[in-house]
């Protein structure tokens, strides 16, 4: 029996524990990725379907994680299942190692829903994807720095591993951030490449970029920070006006929003044309990939074909020095493509797009209802299909606004939720997928009354009394 202490924060889940600890004697801390990790122990899952996740005490959870919103179908949809095994059994091999007409597919359905990404490349993750779109800009524009929002999050390069998540006490000046590294081994001289932005602040931002515009290639934005904390309309016009004013490229993350806040993602929201725009988690189905693309003339030069390539036998370097070098033994995988289209096939069809954010929607607003019939002051922050539960009053616009939230309040209703078949990794965003039902929707709520009645020793009866948190 799963028990939970709110004195400790703790929950019991036996082959979880086990397998942890056997885990931590060959893997680093004992997970494959950072993100993977909470406290007490990151809980161990054997199997997915549709909207659940199965751990191995065999607890079955809802599941918001969706693996970090990669899953937008739902754990093993048929559909994408199919594709997959369809496309192994058509060709006959996993990987071709050649270009194949499925890369040609992905990139016009790409160029049709996000019109700005005139041409594009295939990488296996979001990092790589970021770091092509950061050494095209630097390439074009022959400007070495960026500037980067403070509490954005771009993947794993030295260059953007920058004030994702900076502590109060040394995060600086609002109106013009104090760069905070957030990795060991990032050595000393590239830690002067990156300018860190205020998000939502036009003016500061402004006086930032006008500042340093003679070195700065790009700026580089998740249009809804985290996810979760939208852009201002106004600032968004702004930054475009300001970014093609000053030659800076404006590169748009797009890794978590994309096909998630619209299938055009928050540039057709915003309405906003950036330069370079990349993508992945959704646009591979739950298979690891990642997407670059941009302007034609940006994106042409990692072309290889006039200019020859760094693999070419008796390469000539005078000329491959001048191809902005893109390449990678897994891109535009066949395997994940199919997965990725069919994905895509399945939001396009029926509006179910329209269905699955009107249904988070409906989520959010039972969940507010149900905090505030306990007097909490809670919020719902996000756009589209993610969202985000902050525990303050206080508006949330930016990284800072976050500091005013009662976090501890939050971990302990996510330990609570753990126990009572509700996943979401403590602290972290709401995703949910078409597999998702009106029924989820209630157990869901149910799981966070009961959270709040066992973290304030209450009972249904008391609801209206004032809860001070
Ligand atoms: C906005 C954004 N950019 C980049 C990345 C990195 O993507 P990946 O984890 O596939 O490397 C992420 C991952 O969460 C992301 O959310």
């Amino acid at each position: 029996m799963v028990t939970v202490s709110s004195d400790d924060y703790t929950f019991q889940k036996p082959q979880s524990l086990k397998l942890f600890e056997e885990a931590k004697a060959f893997i680093p801390g004992g997970v494959t990725a950072n993100i993977k990790h909470f406290a007490p122990y990151p809980i161990f899952m054997k199997k997915g379907y549709g909207s659940k996740l199965v751990d191995v005490d065999d607890t079955e959870y809802i599941d918001y994680s969706l693996s970090y919103g990669a899953l937008i179908a739902g754990h093993g949809h048929e559909a994408v299942l199919k594709a997959i095994i369809k496309q192994m059994i058509d060709s006959g091999t996993f990987v071709f190692g050649t270009p194949h007409e499925l890369e040609i597919q992905m990139a016009k359905k790409i160029n049709e829903l996000y019109p700005s990404m005139e041409q594009i490349r295939f990488t296996n993750s979001g990092t790589e994807a970021v770091l092509l779109a950061i050494r095209l800009a630097i390439a074009y524009t022959k400007k070495p720095k960026i500037g980067k929002f403070e509490g954005h999050y771009h993947g794993g390069l030295n260059q953007v591993l920058v004030s994702i998540n900076p502590s109060q006490e040394v995060a600086g000046d609002a109106k013009e951030p104090t760069p905070v590294y957030e990795s060991e081994g990032i050595p000393e001289d590239q830690k002067h490449q990156t300018i860190v932005l205020p998000f939502n602040d036009l003016e500061a931002t402004e006086a930032l970029l006008r500042k340093h515009k003679d070195e700065l290639a790009a700026v580089i934005i998740e249009p809804v920070q985290g996810g979760f904390i939208p852009a201002e309309q106004s600032f968004m016009d702004g930054l475009r006006k300001l970014t093609e004013e000053l030659g800076i490229l404006l590169i748009f993350d797009e890794v978590k929003t994309g096909f998630r806040t619209a299938l055009g993602g928050a540039q057709s929201v915003y309405g906003i044309k950036p330069d370079i725009t990349t993508l992945g988690k959704v646009l591979g189905g739950g298979m690891p990939i990642g997407a670059v693309g941009g302007k034609k003339e940006i994106m042409m030069l990692s072309a290889a074909d006039k200019k020859g390539d760094v693999f070419a036998v008796g390469s000539d370097s005078s000329k491959t020095s001048k191809v902005v070098f893109h390449s990678g033994t897994y891109n535009g995988h066949p395997l994940v493509l199919a997965a990725g289209l069919e994905t895509i096939r399945l939001l396009e069809d029926g509006n179910l797009i329209d269905r699955l954010i009107d249904h988070t929607m409906d989520l959010r607003r039972r969940l507010e209802d149900l905090y505030h019939s306990y007097h909490i002051d809670m919020q719902t922050v996000g756009m589209g299909s993610i969202f985000n539960i902050v525990f303050t009053k206080q508006p949330i616009k930016s990284y800072r606004d976050m500091w005013q939230a009662d976090t501890k309040l939050r971990e302990q209703i996510d330990l609570e939720l753990l126990t009572r078949g509700v996943y979401v990794k403590p602290l972290n965003r709401y995703s949910l997928s078409i597999a998702h039902t009106a029924e989820d929707t209630e157990k869901t709520v149910r799981a966070h009354e009961e959270a709040i009645q066992a973290i304030f020793h209450l009972n249904t009866s008391m609801k209206k009394a004032a809860v001070t948190v």
